[in-house]
């Protein structure tokens, strides 16, 4: 039998592959999914699995469709969790995890495993997409079932099993990156009093340190969803690319926030999302002008549910997609182009246009026009106000 392991080269994956060679006595195909997590993750990465004892390593690239089929769904949602979190991990998972289960078709095997503590949302989201599209598929999660506890142990083991050991230090912080966002958790992030260090960033300078001067962008969208940068237009990811290099330079997109665990427990996480951060304002911006105004709270509404499933592992389920669905109807007209200046870690937005934009000048202006009427709200106000008029008389015995 074989087993299909999330890989990423690092310590703990290296060290899986034996121990489910040992425990399982499985061969191994170690797959890695390019989501945007950077080159130098990927360079010499089928010798390392090889040397580890995978008999294969399969990689795929998912960028564009981890853009085009995850976030900009998600970003047309305006899927937020607890307030701050653009789900960046939440949404690599799903992709990732389908990716696994055709690559188990592919090389007949008939389990799948990831290297996600069991104290954490990412076993979820991988083990539900697990479910969703193959429920005969074996699941192993090692970090549940191992004596391993910490680097030292793992590197005792890897030497054991003669896995080479990256040279490169491990980072003291628990990270996820890739297209769309960079996660830091651990370390002295678990205590929530303590401000990050100024070099653990990655993704983006210190907003002290940007540019002096404001930089302008132009977004153009197309039904809720992003196609161009002034003018021009990108692949989904390119333009995402993009745009984490400009709003990296100008410090954008930083979040640092205690978060609800889908299994119950508070945790400390600090997330770049410098495109993202860019995106969200612009697309959000347009449905202003594009959205009526029970259509943009109904839209909000469900949008915390969404985001809600979206981090628990949800994605596959019916009412996710049929959120989607409704999504993607509301959103057919919003399209058009929003500016935004940046500047120091902020993003302002600074002018919106759209060719389906419910903004009429002639009425909303201060001068008198034709269409309304300011007598007209006078009996408005006496119908709208009935309610209140009738339980103020009551109180006052009228
Ligand atoms: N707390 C975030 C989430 O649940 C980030 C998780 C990061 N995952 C990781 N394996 N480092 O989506
Ligand atoms: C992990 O525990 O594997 C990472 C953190 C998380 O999944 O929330």
């Amino acid at each position: 039998n074989k087993v299909v392991l999330a890989y990423s080269g690092g310590l703990d994956t290296s060290v899986i592959v034996p121990w489910l060679r040992v425990n399982y006595g499985c061969d191994v195909v170690c797959f890695t999914a390019d989501v945007g997590q950077g080159v130098m993750e990927m360079d010499g990465l089928e010798k390392k699995a090889k040397d580890s004892g995978a008999c294969q390593l399969v990689v795929k690239d998912l960028k564009e469709e981890f853009v085009k089929d995850y976030i900009f769904p998600c970003l047309r949602a305006g899927a937020i969790y607890e307030r701050k979190y653009l789900l960046g991990t939440s949404m690599a998972r799903p992709v990732i995890a389908k990716a696994m289960v055709d690559v188990a078709k592919e090389v007949g095997a008939d389990a799948v495993a990831h290297g996600c503590t069991g104290k954490g949302n990412d076993q979820v989201r991988f083990e539900l997409t697990f479910f969703a599209l193959n429920p005969d598929l074996k699941v192993v999660a090692p970090w549940r079932e191992w004596e391993i506890t910490g680097r030292e142990d793992a590197i005792e083991y890897a030497k054991k099993h003669n896995v080479p050991v990256p040279v490169s230090k491990k980072s003291i912080y628990s990270r996820d990156r890739n297209l769309w966002h960079l996660s830091h958790e651990g370390d002295i992030l678990e205590d929530p009093a303590n401000e990050p260090k100024k070099d653990m960033y990655m993704m983006s300078v210190d907003p002290e340190d940007a540019p002096d001067r404001p930089e302008y962008l132009e977004i153009g969208i197309v039904s809720g969803i992003p196609v161009s940068l002034n003018g021009r237009e990108f692949s989904p990811a390119a333009l995402l690319t993009k745009l984490n290099e400009i709003g990296g330079e100008n410090g954008i997109g930083r979040i640092d926030m205690v978060e609800n665990r889908l299994v119950g427990m508070k945790s400390r996480g600090v997330y770049e999302t410098p495109g993202g951060t860019i995106l969200f304002a612009a697309v959000q911006e347009l449905e202003s002008l594009t959205l009526d105004r029970e259509s943009i709270q109904e839209k909000d509404r469900i949008a915390l549910k969404y985001a809600e499933l979206v981090y628990a592992g949800r994605w596959f389920d019916p009412l996710r997609k049929a959120m989607d669905a409704f999504m993607k109807e509301i959103t057919e007209t919003t399209t058009g182009s929003v500016t935004l200046k940046l500047y120091k870690g902020s993003v302002t937005v600074v002018a919106r246009k759209s060719p389906y934009s419910l903004y009429r000048e002639d009425i909303s202006s201060f001068e008198n026009g034709e269409i309304y009427n300011q007598a007209d709200a006078a009996g408005f106000i006496r119908l709208y106000g009935l309610p209140t008029r009738v339980r103020a008389m009551l109180e006052k015995g009228i």
